[in-house]
């Protein structure tokens, strides 16, 4: 099998810049595929954190106006990654996350950034670096979205494109007064084209003309053809089903590993779940919680926004502290959920612990310290947390949506008794299934030895990344003949 070529265009890269999935998923896809002869090179814009992470990366092209500014394409190698950094000053030198400024408020020229970070990946793409081409190109999400649409409107001989949707609420929508700086011919804009719904619209772009769409679990693959889920989206994916298909997410099984774990307490794993005690009580002294080793604790680790539908969790509150469990909770977004949670919180000293923020170390250690974890979500393309979940011995307790329907396998009667439950599922995403879901938790939790059976199971599962990155090479070899 011949060595294929992959350049990947991805807005975040864990660990360089990260502010969800995304970055988890293009930082530990491209190790994952090495194994699979397949070679990926990404393109990242060049933040502040990405370039203190490349001091020494040498300049492999130099573009003299790219939006309104001089940029070079920087060529590297950060946290075992082969990297393209797109050094922009102009469009990505900015404090604040990739996305929005300090105060909260998106850039107001995204459009362009993240078009000249799409035109640079098609220009790479097209042959303009010397002694680099690759077989096919990776975009992902809305960002990247652009990048077949600039492919298909060169012409002539560009290599294929996959485009891997991660996110359907995320479109990259912008007036369709940018147009004429993108670069595009004005027939672009168009139903067949980059037009969407009176706008321009990236992630619409990328779906339209990747030759593959991809997305992150074969559930939410089915369920973005419907109009329930597809999010205006769903009539061009209908029409593009045939080349459209879902890959579940896997999870870097080195970062995550609670037997090699440097940000927690006690190490463990499958054989020896009598060491995630210490966690626990770790977890319960951080979080200010009542140092008990035989409550439920109940860990969320989450974005909050509608997507997560932790305002469902606020509607049964009341419940879950009745059950005597307790809540481990770690999250940043919506200002309303995050004064409600911490309130909530200040009101229920020792049985509901709120941190507020983003923090790596205390994701780690409420996967390995709460006894279960809660993703109540309206709708989740994959989820990672749940994978970290199993991988970590915590229960989880999740909505039968997405990729959350494709990883846990529901403690039912007959999975149960053959053994094989990994979690609890619950549907629809309201606030009566929740409450009962927590309620069979609390149940399940009091049976030790059917929880700790389905700890095992959970910490036996292949979250890896190994059969994801089987697939996606195969798709690459169909696409790069
Ligand atoms: P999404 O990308 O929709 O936010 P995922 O479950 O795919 O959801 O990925 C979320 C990732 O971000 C996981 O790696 C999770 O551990 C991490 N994460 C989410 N919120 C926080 C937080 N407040 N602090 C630290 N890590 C977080
Ligand atoms: C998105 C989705 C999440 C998925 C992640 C990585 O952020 O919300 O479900 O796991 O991308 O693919």
């Amino acid at each position: 099998m011949a060595r294929i070529r992959v350049l990947a265009a991805a807005s975040e890269v864990y660990p360089l810049v990260k502010t969800g999935g995304l970055a988890d998923v293009a930082g530990a896809l491209p190790k994952a595929l090495a194994a699979e002869d397949v070679a990926v090179t990404t393109l990242v814009p060049g933040y502040p954190a990405v370039m203190q992470a490349l001091p020494n990366a040498e300049t492999a092209l130099s573009l003299d106006d790219l939006f309104g500014g001089s940029a070079r394409v920087l060529r590297g190698n950060a946290a075992a990654l082969d990297v393209f950094v797109l050094d922009a000053p102009h469009l990505f030198a900015r404090a604040g996350n990739p996305y929005m400024g300090p105060d909260g408020r998106d850039w107001n020229d995204n459009a362009f950034r993240f078009a000249a970070f799409a035109q640079v990946a098609a220009r790479i793409a097209g042959g303009a670096m010397r002694g680099y081409q690759p077989d096919l190109v990776h975009a992902h999400d809305w960002q990247a979205g652009l990048v077949p649409a600039y492919l298909h409107y060169a012409g002539g001989s560009v290599p294929p494109s996959v485009i891997t949707a991660h996110n359907l609420a995320f479109q990259g929508l912008f007036p369709r007064e940018v147009l004429p700086a993108l670069g595009l011919p004005p027939d672009a804009y168009s139903v067949d084209g980059v037009e969407y719904y009176g706008n321009v619209g990236y992630l619409k772009a990328g779906l339209q003309f990747a030759d593959r769409i991809t997305t992150v679990s074969p559930t939410y693959a089915q369920e973005i053809t419907t109009p329930q889920d597809g999010m205006g989206l769903d009539g061009l994916l209908r029409r593009r089903a045939s080349v459209l298909s879902g890959i579940l997410n896997g999870i870097d099984v080195d970062v995550w590993n609670p037997a090699t774990d440097t940000y927690i307490a006690s190490n463990y794993d499958a054989e020896h779940l009598a060491a995630r005690a210490a966690n626990t009580a770790a977890l319960q002294q951080r979080l200010g919680l009542d140092a008990d080793p035989n409550a439920l604790c109940i860990g969320v680790i989450s974005r909050l926004t509608e997507q997560k539908g932790l305002d469902l969790l606020i509607d049964v509150l009341g419940h879950v502290l009745s059950t005597g469990a307790q809540l481990a909770m770690l999250g940043a977004g919506d200002g309303a959920l995050e004064r409600t949670f911490s309130g909530a919180a200040k009101a229920n000293p020792g049985r509901i612990g709120v941190v507020i923020g983003y923090d790596e170390p205390l994701a780690h250690q409420i996967q390995a310290g709460a006894s279960a974890l809660l993703v109540p979500s309206r709708f989740e393309p994959c989820g990672l947390t749940q994978l970290c979940a199993l991988r970590y011995g915590a229960v989880p307790v999740v909505a039968r949506v997405g990729g959350l329907a494709d990883t846990v396998i529901h403690a039912n009667e007959m999975a149960l008794a053959a053994g094989v439950a990994t979690g609890i599922q619950f549907a629809p995403p309201a606030a009566e299934p929740l409450e009962h879901a927590l309620a069979h938790t609390a149940e399940l939790f009091r049976d030790r030895t059917a929880w700790s059976r389905m700890q095992a199971n959970g910490m036996r599962a292949d979250v890896s990344w190994r059969r994801p990155a089987h697939r996606y090479a195969n798709l690459y070899r169909e696409l790069a003949v």
